[in-house]
């Protein structure tokens, strides 16, 4: 069976983890993070591949290639346009990819402009408020979600 194929996608000051505002982020680097999913997409059997970005049009273009190299799912973690971004919204549905959208933080406990996604309701599902716990949760569930339609 061909391996399942996963892009991760981090929005805009994510690339400060580590240092940026850690009573919400966390101490612990993208590159961590990024490693620490590495190694558990080596263990479940799947590939997969991340970038980051600070700009919108990039990440529209990172999602609109992802349709076109037939990627199964995006994890995404939008930041800040979480809150305000249709094209990222518009990007994700027109691709129809399944994607899970991932923060640090728990948003809902937090300023009430931050308690909105203009994503989420598209997403097969969110995990929030784990710090990088949240990344590794989301591979597990939509991983574990493929194969079951892989099965059906
Ligand atoms: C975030 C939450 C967003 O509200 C914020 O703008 C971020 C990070 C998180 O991972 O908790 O940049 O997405």
């Amino acid at each position: 069976m061909k391996a399942l194929r996963i892009l991760v996608l981090n929005g805009p000051n994510l690339n400060l983890l580590g240092t940026r505002e850690p009573g919400h982020y966390g101490v612990q680097t993208l590159a961590a993070i990024t490693q620490e999913l590495i190694s558990l997409a080596d263990t479940l059997g799947v590939e997969i591949t991340s970038h980051q970005s600070n700009h919108e049009g990039e990440l529209v273009d990172f999602i609109q290639k992802a349709g076109n190299d037939s990627i199964d799912a995006i994890i995404i973690n939008p930041a800040a346009y979480t809150h305000t971004s249709v094209a990222l919204r518009d990007a994700l549905l027109a691709t129809r990819i399944p994607f899970v959208e991932v923060h640090l933080s728990n948003i809902h406990k937090r300023e009430e402009f931050r308690h909105r996604s203009l994503l989420v309701d598209a997403a097969v599902g969110s995990v929030a408020g784990f710090g990088p716990v949240s990344y590794t949760m989301a591979l597990r569930g939509i991983t574990e979600h493929l194969r079951n339609k892989q099965g059906d």
